[in-house]
């Protein structure tokens, strides 16, 4: 059999892929994007400070490949894209783990599918819609904060990013005088990404520094976790902290390690990813006032616009599987063992799924997108994302009778999830 010639992505776009830099530029890497989807869908990106994986941009290539979950693995290697002295320095940590904590995102069957079952009555639409009422009370004292602090205000360190966490809390169980302490943890948690992942031939500064400081604050996490699991183990409340501390799998309790991660992703992966995709559709809408007026005439557009602004803000911009066995895919042999990149932020600007991808559009249907993931690890919180955001706006435009933006926006730099870092608009409001 002749061995295919390896593709190998132009090692500018490689570069640029990994660079945190990039993603809060957006402008360069969408332009690079664009072209490995034209030029070279599936390539083979071989960095200094990186692994090498391969890069997979196109919406059919990324759809496919995400629900293969046999075939490709989401806990054999690291489920984002970290630089090897990281991965290194994380393995050296857990005695031989990629994942400094094991949640859902980390786990293949069966053992994903038992720690699902845990929480996931939680967050279907039934049992999620029931919670409509208290979140419009959360949602309207953010609006009212707004308010008070017009005509301006950075919208996403003012408003966004205290809405959706002060929603989980709720449902966690986590008192709200605590609130703080979890926007810090939760906050650092990105950050660190942010920071350090800015290194070598993409950046500057230790990478492994990233993954150190990841278990200082995964230490925090557990510092704050334990004591409220225990207190849910003596004398269980209705809420998902006393779901979690008392779950079984195989018929035993589930250890610490595990119930703090599921206490970690719950806080963590519901908070950054629904407070981006509100700013990023806020900021979609300063710059398309025919759309703000719309959507203000009729609240029946809203859902849609929902769809069309996760898209757009696209928050998790990649997700990384472990090929669990050759494949042959797109005239290119992934072997066992490879290292995939499967880029949502490129799968959700794809020209054969979206018309003028790169416009902010309210009549189309977004929802055919990679949003939320696809297969047994689709977003669990997706009907809880899709409530926030929806009701946030229904409040906020029932409000909001101008706004505009009034400074420089701009974007974290972040490889895995992120979105609108600051956005400073000027507004008037009811
Ligand atoms: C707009 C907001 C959100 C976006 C764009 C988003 C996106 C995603 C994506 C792309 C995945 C798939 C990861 C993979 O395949 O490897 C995922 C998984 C997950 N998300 Fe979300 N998410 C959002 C909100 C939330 C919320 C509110 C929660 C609430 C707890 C949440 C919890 C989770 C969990 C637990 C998983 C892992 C599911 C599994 O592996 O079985 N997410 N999310």
């Amino acid at each position: 059999m002749k061995i295919p010639e390896v593709k190998k992505v132009p090692h500018r776009l490689g570069l640029l892929i990994a660079s945190p830099k990039a993603y809060a530029r957006q402008k360069s890497l969408l332009a690079g994007l664009q072209w490995l989807r034209a030029n070279q869908p599936l390539g083979r990106v071989e960095t200094r400070d990186f692994d090498p994986f391969w890069l997979v941009t196109r919406h059919a290539d990324v759809s496919w490949i995400i629900r293969q979950h046999d075939l490709f693995h989401n806990g054999d290697r690291a489920h984002s894209l970290v630089p090897r002295s990281s991965d290194e320095m994380t393995r050296a940590l857990t005695g031989g783990s990629p994942h400094p904590i094991r949640t859902l995102v980390h786990m293949d069957e069966p053992d994903h599918l038992k720690y699902r079952r845990i929480t996931q009555y939680w967050f279907t639409p039934q049992r999620v819609g029931l919670l409509e009422h208290s979140i419009r009370i959360i949602a309207r004292a953010s609006i009212d904060r707004m308010a008070k602090l017009g005509p301006a205000c950075d919208f996403v360190r003012d408003v966004a990013i205290h809405y959706p966490l002060r929603v989980l809390m709720q449902i966690l169980g986590v008192p709200e005088q605590d609130a703080p302490r979890m926007l810090k943890l939760t906050q650092e948690l990105f950050a660190s990404e942010d920071i350090d992942l800015g290194h070598g031939e993409s950046g500057s500064g230790d990478p492994a520094r990233h993954a150190r400081e990841l278990f200082r604050l995964l230490g925090e996490f557990q510092a704050y976790f334990v004591p409220l699991m225990e207190r849910r183990r003596a004398s269980p409340a209705q809420d998902l902290a006393s779901v979690i501390a008392n779950a079984e799998v195989d018929g035993k309790p589930i250890n610490h390690f595990e119930a703090v991660s599921y206490y970690v992703i719950v806080a963590a992966a519901g908070h950054d990813t629904t407070s981006s995709s509100i700013s990023g559709g806020l900021w979609a809408l300063c710059e398309n006032e025919d759309a703000f007026k719309k959507l203000k005439a009729d609240a029946g557009l809203i859902p849609r616009f929902v769809e069309e602004a996760i898209r757009w803000t696209t928050p998790v911009h990649h997700v990384m599987r472990t090929a669990t066995a050759d494949v042959e895919l797109g005239e290119q042999t992934i072997v066992r063992g490879d290292w995939l990149m499967l880029s949502l932020l490129s799968a959700n600007r794809d020209e054969e799924v979206f018309d003028q991808p790169n416009r902010f559009r309210l009549d189309r249907d977004a929802s055919g997108g990679v949003l939320f993931g696809q297969g047994v690890h689709t977003c669990l919180g997706q009907h809880l994302a899709r409530l926030e955001i929806r009701i946030f706006f229904e409040e906020l435009l029932s409000r909001l009778e101008s706004v505009e933006i009034a400074g420089r926006p701009r974007r974290s730099a972040s490889i895995f999830i992120g979105g609108p870092k600051t956005l400073p608009l000027r507004y008037r409001m009811r």
